[in-house]
């Protein structure tokens, strides 16, 4: 779907007169959002200087600090937005739990390739979710969503070379490392889109919030990512053994 086409009849322009369930949602939304990327602006030490100090080469240094601040510049969107709505992005706002635990896996890094395999996943999941909101409901919103999926899309790819420069550097122990730690990202990659049954869902669905169901989403994801794993000749995870959300 290209820039600022809609598929949804309902449109909001801003946060004044907003029903009570759809500011509810929304609110809810984009806290996850802000919850997750506030980390890159609010806390450098774990996004930026561990990731630059573990990173093994100065291209990948570059890049990652490139992609770090795409990141700081997300989180001032979900800020605003969230600003706009009553809500402040303060330290209690800091201490709710992290909404998604990928998010907190990639703190726990011990290898670059993990900072690879975060991106390749979460990233991606961040294009799924930038999707959603491209010609959603409220205006806002859908005026930024295009570029933060495409930039989500970039910061996916970068996650993908990552993983492939890996391999290519250390082609004796690159893949067995590889396929070591998919153990625990791959189904943590299918986690991040919440339970398929979830009742949720199709509230924001209703509304014009998303357009596609967790099951949906997490379908088009598992076979997006299964036929990249197959271009790096590694083998696809067992894609129900360590899921937490099913
Ligand atoms: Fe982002
Ligand atoms: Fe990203």
């Amino acid at each position: 779907m290209a820039a600022g086409e809609s598929y949804t009849a309902l449109k909001f322009s801003g946060p004044d007169g907003l029903p009570a369930e759809y500011k509810d949602l929304l609110v809810r939304m984009l806290s996850i959002q802000s919850r997750i990327e506030s980390e890159y602006m609010l806390a450098p030490e774990r996004t930026l200087m561990k990731p630059l100090a573990m990173a093994p080469t100065a291209e990948d240094k570059a890049e990652y600090a490139a992609f770090w601040s795409d990141e700081v510049r997300h989180a001032s969107y979900w800020m605003k937005l969230l600003e706009d709505l009553g809500v402040h992005v303060d330290d209690a706002f800091m201490a709710t739990p992290m909404p998604i635990y990928i998010f907190e896996m990639r703190d726990r890094a011990e290898d670059w390739i993990e900072y690879g395999l975060f991106s390749f996943f979460a990233d991606r999941q961040g294009a799924y979710m930038g999707y959603e909101w491209v010609g959603c409901s409220y205006e806002p919103l859908a005026r930024i969503a295009d570029r933060v999926h495409k930039e989500e899309l970039g910061h996916a790819a970068f996650g993908y070379k990552l993983l492939r420069r890996n391999l290519q550097r250390d082609p004796e122990h690159g893949r067995e490392k590889l396929i070591h730690y998919l153990k625990k990202w791959y189904p943590a990659g299918l986690d991040m889109f919440g339970k398929s049954g979830s009742k949720r869902q199709h509230e924001f669905m209703r509304w014009g919030l998303r357009r596609r169901t967790n099951e949906q989403m997490r379908e088009e994801f598992e076979e997006e990512v299964n036929a990249l794993l197959d271009r790096l000749e590694v083998p696809i995870p067992d894609a129900t053994a360590g899921r937490r959300f099913l």
